[in-house]
């Protein structure tokens, strides 16, 4: 075990991640099904950047809610915590609601979800594509690649785990973009589960049996793939993502944070390095986490995870609180 002295991510402090996704994840709860994702989001951010103050650390967010000047608050590069030039030095990677549009429209699987890791120990992902592949723990090491198809990839996973291409489940956001991939599992027999929205949760899927999802494929949010590598660094599975660049734009923010190999594939330990720490609170229910619940006599309830890497320890919170 680490001590505070050796590594930054005291265990205190991991505790201590909850209360700011739970924050986050109230604050949101209260625009679920209201129809506007930006409320939604507004209120979680700002829930989130509150919550952090109160931290003893002195932390650096590293994927936020944007650049400075696209975002006001939880911005890369922004100090959050309560003892700047003090605390440890914390490296964040966050999202205060992921999944803005299931939010608004009370769908499954909404989060508030961060990641904290060492300094410098999480990649400075762009805000751009990322192609994502991912398996759930117990296979040998590199039975995934994202340098060969999809179909080489089922083959694999399907021959490691002792059933065949057609048994092997695999979860995909829904969007036309992903038409031949689906099309190229389907003509495998694999049983495709289509998300809306929501491919935190969707990654971290396949490290439960209970999901029955074996593998995730496709591509998502760059930010959320390394949340995603997170969860998965401290409770095993395989992840591979490799950036997507649609125009030059997006290939000056990849230079800005220095990412000069376009096409490099990162496996999940590229992503995240050394201990971490991975927390999540539902907004709305799913494969994951209950979302947060209004009881009658002004109680709310609410569901986080929270999990370590280095010890390997996941801890299931389930909260009561007040209302007011
Ligand atoms: P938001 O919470 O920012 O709306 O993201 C939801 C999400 O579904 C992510 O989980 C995913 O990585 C990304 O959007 C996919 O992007 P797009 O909606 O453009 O396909």
């Amino acid at each position: 075990m680490n001590s505070p002295a050796e590594n930054s991510l005291d265990r205190v402090l991991v505790l201590e991640m909850v209360r700011v996704t739970e924050a986050a994840a109230v604050a949101a709860s209260k625009l679920i099904g209201r129809g506007d994702e930006k409320a939604a989001d507004a209120a979680a951010v700002e829930a989130m950047r509150k919550a952090f103050d109160t931290l003893y650390m002195d932390g650096t967010v590293v994927i936020g809610e944007g650049e400075r000047d696209e975002a006001p608050m939880l911005f890369i590069g922004e100090k959050v915590g309560g003892a700047p030039g003090k605390g440890p030095k914390i490296d964040i990677a966050l999202d205060p609601l992921e999944g803005t549009t299931i939010t608004a429209k009370a769908g499954p699987n909404s989060l508030a979800v961060l990641a904290a890791a060492e300094e410098g120990c999480l990649l400075n992902a762009p805000d751009v594509y990322m192609d994502k592949l991912a398996v759930g723990p117990g296979y040998p090491e590199g039975i995934i690649d994202l340098a060969k198809s999809p179909t080489e990839n089922v083959k694999a996973v399907a021959e490691a785990k002792g059933v065949e291409p057609g048994d092997i489940i695999v979860c995909v956001l829904d969007r036309p973009r992903h038409a031949d991939l689906i099309a190229e599992l389907r003509s495998l027999g694999c049983g495709v589960v289509l998300i809306g929205d929501g491919d935190v949760a969707g990654v971290i899927a396949v490290t439960d049996e209970e999901t029955t999802i074996d593998m995730y494929m496709g591509q998502g949010g760059a930010p959320e793939g390394v949340l995603a590598a997170a969860a998965l660094r401290c409770v095993g599975g395989q992840f591979n993502g490799r950036l997507v660049f649609r125009n030059d734009d997006e290939k000056a923010r990849a230079a800005k944070w220095g990412i000069t190999d376009l096409d490099r594939i990162y496996t999940r330990d590229d992503l995240v390095k050394g201990d971490c720490i991975f927390a999540a609170t539902g907004v709305t229910s799913g494969s994951l986490l209950e979302g947060v619940k209004y009881l009658r006599g002004g109680k709310m309830t609410t569901e986080s995870v929270v999990m370590r890497a280095s010890s390997g320890t996941v801890r299931w919170i389930k909260g009561e609180h007040r209302t007011k």
